[in-house]
């Protein structure tokens, strides 16, 4: 990259500091998963702030139930190829379940890891009061940490399914004390998922730092989708995804093409040979 080149991702690179700036003006921003290099590379290009490299990547790349089984080394070996495709987006690596939850220290180390080895700009974990301790030690070790309260997937076993959170009186002070926990943990953002819309544009509202909602509704400081849910390539979306395209019947169609023209013994055809 030549030295004007560099200067020019330098000043239009996302930062925690430009997010900050985007809440102040009101400026709303976009993060979407990614798990590729392909993807990141599309996605940056297109001119996506955030790219999360999401534990969700246990359900939509690996096939499980639940985003549990997710470890430190998968994660690392997707945030690596998501960071060599994004040279504006800010990329974020979410701490897989067990990362942290045993020791601050375990999570300053697993942090570390994501940063050094995976090439994340900053990192990601959910809960609110019981991980400001993990929050404080890894930003204290020079690390921009994303906070994600409501309904965290992690616990989903706590939570007896994917549920809304947020819904009875107890329920929404539970919420937001734990957005408040988060903030003051010195966290740079934080992810509102699958609580009522007042209850987010609430946190919103209070918090200085940016909120980023799923299943949250407008009145966040930006929004995220799992990439997979609104290109169509999921099998089931929930009711709070918008499918932006229809890529999974396209894949179909174009397999389905290929398996035909094989069979037909019409591809390769004479364009598609070394003579
Ligand atoms: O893992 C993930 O994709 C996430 C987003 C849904 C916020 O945490």
């Amino acid at each position: 990259m030549s030295t004007v080149n560099a200067a020019s991702v330098r000043e239009h690179r996302t930062t925690i500091r430009s997010l900050a700036r985007k809440k102040k003006k009101g400026e709303r921003f976009s993060m979407l998963t990614a798990y590729d290099f392909t993807f990141a590379r599309i996605f940056d290009s297109a001119g996506i702030d955030v790219l999360l490299v999401g534990d969700s990547l246990g359900n939509v790349v690996q096939g499980q139930d639940t985003t549990l089984p997710v470890t430190l080394d998968e994660t690392l070996y997707h945030t690596r190829m998501v960071a060599r495709g994004a040279a504006r987006a800010l990329v974020v690596a979410d701490m897989p379940f067990g990362s942290y939850q045993v020791s601050a220290e375990e999570a300053v180390r697993a942090a570390i890891r994501l940063v050094k080895e995976g090439g994340a700009q900053a990192v990601k974990l959910e809960g609110g009061e019981d991980v400001a301790e993990a929050i404080s030690r890894i930003a204290a070790a020079g690390i921009p940490v994303m906070g994600h309260v409501g309904l965290t997937p992690q616990s989903i076993h706590k939570m007896g399914g994917f549920r809304v959170q947020g819904r009875s009186e107890a329920g929404r002070r539970r919420v937001l004390a734990d957005a408040r926990a988060v903030q003051e943990a010195g966290a740079f953002a934080v992810v509102l998922e699958g609580m009522p819309a007042p209850l987010a544009a609430e946190i919103t509202a209070t918090l200085s730092i940016p909120t980023i909602g799923i299943g949250a509704g407008v009145d966040c400081d930006g929004q995220v989708l799992v990439m997979h849910d609104m290109l169509g390539l999921s099998d089931w979306t929930p009711s709070f995804v918008k499918q932006y395209a229809d890529l999974g019947a396209l894949a179909s169609r174009a397999a389905r093409a290929f398996a035909e023209e094989v069979a037909d013994a019409k591809f390769p055809a004479d364009e598609h040979t070394y003579r």
